[in-house]
């Protein structure tokens, strides 16, 4: 990975911060992503201390405030000549309906809003690089859905349902964008993780909480197909896949059909414009 430039948002803990420390150990030039900067900045204090590579910095923005994220993303485009690794990986659980600065509900605001976004502006970015990735942490995608008439779930509102929302529109988009970069250098893959012992876990409903407790894995472990992701170099030219150890699985469901993708995309492009 020497010589290439990673991004990864929500990378300040769980999966992501693993993500971020092995990546920089195999010599990757790594941007850890949180909310709060001193968080970040000293998260990638502890990874170029951990793995001797100095190329690790941070940068801080609210992925569900559309315009902190665009004036934060011209910070970093303005500071970084390209970009080779692109995971969209932050995600929240949030047990009551909030709103995001925009007034949009904030987990399909940070979860589909913000990383649409965000990929927008790097894509330039990513096409330089000529084996540009894009990477997201996404959870089994056979039952995820998108209510398209009650986008911020006004009408109904349940965390789990905000999750299926916000991770169905953010694949269902970047499967469109996967399609759209066909031939172009940039590639679109997803994977699920497996269950992970993490900070977002421990905020689900007690049922998940037993399973976490039960067979949670470590981080690192969770990290292992999204490093794979983006350092494997036969993986270059391989787009609109999905990843479960390392393995591509067959997917359908919602998130598989055009015509979602092609609104999911349409959808991102009008409110973010
Ligand atoms: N854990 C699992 O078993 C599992 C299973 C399937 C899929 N996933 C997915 O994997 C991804 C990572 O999850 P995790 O378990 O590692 O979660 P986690 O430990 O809770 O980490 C979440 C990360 O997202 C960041 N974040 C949250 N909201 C943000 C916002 N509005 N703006 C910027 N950053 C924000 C957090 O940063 P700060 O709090 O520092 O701002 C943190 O770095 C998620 O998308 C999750 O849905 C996890």
């Amino acid at each position: 990975m020497k010589g290439k430039q990673v991004f990864i948002t929500g990378s300040t803990q769980g999966i992501g911060r693993a993500a971020a420390m092995e990546l920089a150990r195999l010599g990757a030039s790594v941007t850890v992503h949180g909310r709060d900067a001193a968080r970040a900045e000293s998260i990638a204090a502890e990874i170029r201390q951990a793995t001797g590579n100095p190329s690790v910095d941070s940068i801080a923005f609210d992925l569900s405030s559309l315009k902190e994220l665009r004036a934060a993303a011209q910070r970093y485009l303005d500071g970084h000549a390209r970009l080779d690794v692109l995971c969209l990986n932050a995600g929240v659980f949030l047990g009551k309906r909030e709103l995001s600065a925009e007034g949009h509900e904030k987990t399909v605001a940070t979860r589909f809003l913000g990383h649409f976004l965000l990929t927008q502006l790097f894509l330039p970015s990513l096409k330089a690089s000529g084996d540009g990735r894009i990477i997201i942490t996404a959870a089994p995608p056979n039952g995820m859905k998108a209510n398209f008439e009650d986008l911020d779930l006004e009408k109904s509102y349940g965390a789990i349902k905000a999750v299926t929302q916000g991770m169905g529109l953010l694949l269902m988009a970047q499967l469109e964008i996967a399609e759209k970069m066909r031939g172009q250098g940039v590639t679109v893959n997803f994977l699920h993780p497996g269950v992970i012992d993490t900070k977002l876990l421990s905020q689900m409903p007690w049922i998940f909480r037993k399973i976490q407790a039960l067979v949670g894995g470590f981080p690192a472990k969770g990290a292992d197909t999204l490093v794979y992701l983006a350092s494997e170099p036969s993986l270059k030219g391989s787009t609109g896949q999905f990843f479960i150890k390392r393995k591509p699985k067959p997917y359908a469901g919602a998130i598989s059909q055009r015509d979602n993708q092609q609104r999911a995309y349409e959808l991102g492009l009008k409110i973010t414009a």
